[in-house]
């Protein structure tokens, strides 16, 4: 039999802005290792269901359990012990203006007081692989959407974080470049995190995985369960 191992749970998780509810008591249970998709409409929810999951959004209901932790009573001290489990690509990329391309995926590592010969190896690993190692000198507004979605993309992978949050990962990208970056999350996936993806059409990925396909739509979640066996 499985041993079920669940990273993440929710329960009955409702998300108002205003009078609407976004999110309509959610039920959901992702193993540890998981490789799944959340597909669905603009503005169905998919970055508010991310963002619940690091304490970027507060639920207004229900309940959301991370590796154990029950983010209604985590404490401020271990607020950052949550947040480091995870690697998060944001939609927006959220890369900060007045720093190199360097600057912005060693700061990951400086948070954590890592050791500079350590955080240096790192950097140029992941930068190399999402092929931004030409361009470490460089400001984030001197690059094109598709190149600042590199340097997001290796930002949230250089700490070896345990659950990937992938917004629109492969949005500003070519079917190449887009093809890289989901190789990349693969191999992570295969080295045992779990992948969390939010995207409208992941036509690429179809031929390259078996994944968990997820659909929001008017607050509700469908689970289609794994999906191209
Ligand atoms: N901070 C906020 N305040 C008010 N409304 C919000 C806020 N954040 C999101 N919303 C609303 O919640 C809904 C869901 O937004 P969300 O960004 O989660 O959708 P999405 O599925 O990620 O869409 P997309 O595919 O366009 O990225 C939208 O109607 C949005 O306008
Ligand atoms: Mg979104």
């Amino acid at each position: 039999m499985k041993i079920r191992n669940p990273i993440i749970r929710m329960f009955n998780v409702t998300k108002r802005f205003g009078k609407k509810n976004i999110l309509n008591k959610i039920n959901l249970e992702v193993n540890s290792g998981e490789f799944v998709l959340v597909s669905g409409p603009s503005g169905a929810g998919k970055t508010t269901l991310m963002k619940m999951l690091y304490l970027g959004e507060k639920v207004s209901l229900g309940q959301i359990i991370v590796d154990g932790m029950n983010l209604a009573r985590i404490s401020k001290e271990k607020t950052p012990y949550l947040r480091r489990k995870f690697g998060v690509i944001f939609q927006d990329f959220k890369l900060i203006p007045n720093r190199t391309v360097y600057e912005n995926v060693a700061l990951v590592l400086e948070a954590r007081h890592e050791k500079p010969t350590f955080i240096r190896k790192k950097v140029m690993e992941v930068l190399k692989i999402t092929g931004m190692d030409t361009r470490i000198n460089s400001f984030p507004l001197s690059l094109s959407g598709g190149e600042q979605q590199r340097v997001a993309v290796a930002r949230a992978l250089v700490g070896d974080p345990a659950i990937i949050l992938a917004d629109e990962p492969t949005g500003s990208l070519d079917n190449d470049a887009a093809n890289i970056i989901l190789d990349f999350l693969l191999q992570y996936h295969n080295k045992g995190a779990t992948i969390f993806i939010a995207s409208h059409n992941m036509e690429l990925i179809k031929n390259k995985i078996k994944y968990r396909n997820l659909y929001l739509n008017n607050g509700v979640l469908e689970d289609n369960k794994i999906v191209n066996t």
